[in-house]
Formats: C-alpha cells, sequence, structure tokens
C-alpha cells in the first residue's frame, strides 16, 4: 500500500475515536471553583494514608484543599504534657503535598477534644491561670512551628461564642478569661508569623452569634492581634439556617474587614432530636428509632430534590460573595464515612456530601459548578 494511502485509512479509523476524545470530560469542582476560591474537604487518617483508591481518586479529582477531621486536634496531637504525636498530621500534610493540595490546619483551642491533661494538675486539681496560659503557649507554639510553611492558616479559637453571644463557659473561659482568646492568636503568630488565622464557630447566622464574632474581630484587631478569616461552619440542615440571616452573618464579617470562609459544610438529611440544635459535638441522643432514621434505603425523590436545591441555594450564596471567600470546605469526602451518620445519633444512614456511598460525584454537583462558569 502506498504511504499516503495508509495514512488516510489510518486517520479514517482513528476519527470515531478522536471524536469521542474531543467530547469534553465534565469539569470537577476544582477546575472550575477553583478559580474562584479554595474547595476543600476533611479527611480522616485512613484517607490521608490513602488506604482506600477511590477516596483518593474522589479527593484528588474534586477538591484542591484538605484539613484534618480530626488528627490535628489536641487530644490527638498532644496526648501528653511532654509528649506530641506528629504520626498522622504528618500524614496528611504528605498527603496535600503529593496531590498539590492546601493544606489548612484545624483546631488549636477548643473546648472539645482538647488535650486530655490540660486542665489539671497530676492531683486532678484545676490548674491555676498561669500554668494554663503557659500550656496554651507551648501547645500552640510547638504545633504551629511543627507545620510552619506546611499550612496555609490555623482555626485558632473554635466555638468560644455560644448562640445568644455571650462566652461560652469552657475551661480556657472559666480559668484564663476572655482573654484566652487574644492570647491564642499572640502565640500563634509569634510562632509563625505568615500563617493566616481564622476563630471558626457553627450557628454563625444567628445575630447574637454575629455582633458578638464582629466584636471579637474589632477588639482583637485593636489588641494588634492578626486575624484574616472567620470560619462559618456551616453544619446545615434543610431548615436551617435561614438563609437571610446566613446572608447577613456573611455580609457583617465581610464589613468588619476578614474573609469569610464555609469551613465545615454538610447537609443533614435526617429529622433531629426536639432538643437539638447547632453542631455541638457534646450533644448525643439515644440510637435505635427507626423513625429517626428513614431512608437506610436511600433517599425519596422528594427528599433528594430538596438536597440539590438547596445545595444550590448555598452555593449560589457562596458564589455571589466569591470576592471575599477564601474557602468552602465540605466536612468529609463520601457519604458512607460522613460523621453525620454517628452524630448526633450513632449508626444512621445520612447523605450530607456531594459524594455518595461509592465515591461518585452527585448530580447535584454538576449544577452548582454551572453556577461558577
Ligand atoms: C467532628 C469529627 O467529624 C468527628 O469524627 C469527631 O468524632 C467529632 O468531631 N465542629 C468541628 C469539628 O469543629 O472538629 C467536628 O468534627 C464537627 C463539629
Amino acid at each position: 500500500m502506498n504511504k499516503i494511502l495508509t495514512i488516510a485509512l489510518a486517520s479514517l479509523m482513528l476519527a470515531p475515536s478522536m471524536g469521542m476524545a474531543q467530547k469534553k470530560a465534565q469539569p470537577t469542582m476544582k477546575e472550575v471553583i477553583g478559580k474562584h476560591f479554595l474547595i476543600g474537604c476533611a479527611i480522616n487518617t485512613n484517607f490521608a494514608a490513602e488506604n482506600n483508591a477511590a477516596a483518593t481518586k474522589a479527593i484528588t479529582e474534586n477538591f484542591n484543599s484538605v484539613v484534618a477531621e480530626n488528627c490535628m486536634k489536641g487530644e490527638v496531637i498532644h496526648p501528653e504534657e511532654d509528649r506530641y504525636d506528629w504520626t498522622s498530621g504528618d500524614s496528611l500534610i504528605t498527603f496535600a503535598e503529593k496531590y498539590n493540595m492546601t493544606a489548612i490546619g484545624h483546631c488549636l483551642i477548643w473546648h472539645s477534644q482538647p488535650p486530655k491533661w490540660m486542665f489539671t494538675d497530676k492531683q486532678g486539681k484545676t490548674v491555676s491561670r498561669e500554668v494554663l496560659i503557659d500550656r496554651m503557649y507551648h501547645h500552640i507554639t510547638n504545633v504551629v512551628t511543627h507545620y510552619k510553611g506546611k499550612v496555609k492558616g490555623w482555626d485558632v479559637v473554635n466555638e468560644a461564642i455560644l448562640d445568644d453571644g455571650k462566652f461560652r463557659e469552657s475551661p480556657y473561659y472559666k480559668i484564663i478569661g476572655p482573654e484566652f482568646i487574644e492570647l491564642a492568636f499572640k502565640f500563634a503568630h509569634a510562632a509563625d508569623p505568615d500563617v493566616e488565622l481564622y476563630y471558626n464557630d457553627y450557628s454563625m447566622n444567628k445575630p447574637g452569634k454575629r455582633a458578638a464574632v464582629v466584636k471579637l474581630i474589632n477588639d482583637l484587631r485593636a489588641k494588634g492581634c492578626r486575624i484574616d478569616a472567620v470560619g462559618m461552619q456551616s453544619h446545615n440542615g434543610l431548615d436551617y439556617p435561614d438563609l437571610s440571616e446566613y446572608e447577613q452573618s456573611i455580609q457583617a464579617f465581610i464589613g468588619a474587614g476578614v474573609k469569610v470562609q464555609f469551613t465545615e459544610l454538610d447537609l443533614n438529611m435526617l429529622p433531629q432530636p426536639w432538643q437539638f440544635s447547632g453542631a455541638g459535638i457534646e450533644q448525643h441522643f439515644a440510637a435505635g428509632d427507626p423513625k429517626m432514621d428513614p431512608y437506610t434505603k436511600g433517599l425519596t425523590k422528594k427528599a433528594q430534590k430538596e438536597f440539590n436545591e438547596r445545595y444550590l441555594a448555598f452555593f449560589k450564596l457562596y458564589r455571589k460573595y466569591a470576592d471575599n471567600i477564601e474557602r468552602v470546605t465540605l466536612w468529609g469526602v463520601d457519604d458512607g464515612t460522613s460523621w453525620l451518620n454517628d452524630w448526633p445519633i450513632n449508626g444512621r444512614t445520612n447523605y450530607g456530601m456531594l459524594i455518595d456511598r461509592n465515591f461518585k460525584v452527585k448530580p447535584v454537583v454538576k449544577e452548582i459548578i454551572k453556577l461558577f462558569e
């Protein structure tokens, strides 16, 4: 066969498959939304260690940022006063570096999951103000120094303010007083002047909390502290938060001169116990009532529609304020491993994430992406 004929035949044979290859693959969240702000997820130690290939694929295709779901919290990273355990936190950083993702630190000072020894002495007596400040100083200094240059920013203080705007009566508050917040920000900044510093909390839509957080930002700045952004956790439900309150909080924080981040986004699809509110992890209710676990075989069409509409409503807001948003992070990766299956009731089947139990991206993601194209 002459050469020209061979080339012509070969290109004819290739044509259909080339046509298919030219059909554009569906762009992912990080490719499109990633142009506006960081889009991240919280990962557990199992995922950070790459023990699940489907999870690795889902995380790295869809997100450009990761945060530790638990392993950088005080109780894990600082098990004894003179001992730190960097193993899992370091593995998360290795993961982030390997896949070119921005790592975020969560969290330095929080009343939940603190270092177990933090508030008492060897006899079990509550420590003095001076001792607790000293312990806080060493904890923050060592953790921030260890991850210097490796995380973009830290949730310095988590959940210090109640819905009505009062300070939470945490051990930090009771022993040190409200100054524990500014001290935490100062210690973190001294340990790494380049790292960003955040205040993070849930139910940030509530007017009382909103006003107190704005005051906190102003007070911190007046005292010469660095604060870059506020994290609105956003453990959302179908009927909370009120969207207009939520938007007013976004506006208020931007008005106070910080960036806004949505740091723990998910959407609880299950009925809530009547006493329940917010995202306080100390709230736990008995398991076993089938009425409280209605979707063990999958969401109904109606619930699926509500899920899609609700996620779209949140992302419409994120699109609207994109210029002042630094990051949106989902609290988890897939429905199967989301904490919402075990909180506030253990062992239920929840559907709060944008990736399903088989690590497939849910259909609504295509609609979400369209908002940003
Ligand atoms: C949750 C984790 O997802 C769970 O695995 C753990 O058992 C409890 O904490 N607010 C926060 C997060 O700031 O750290 C919490 O994470 C969820 C509520």
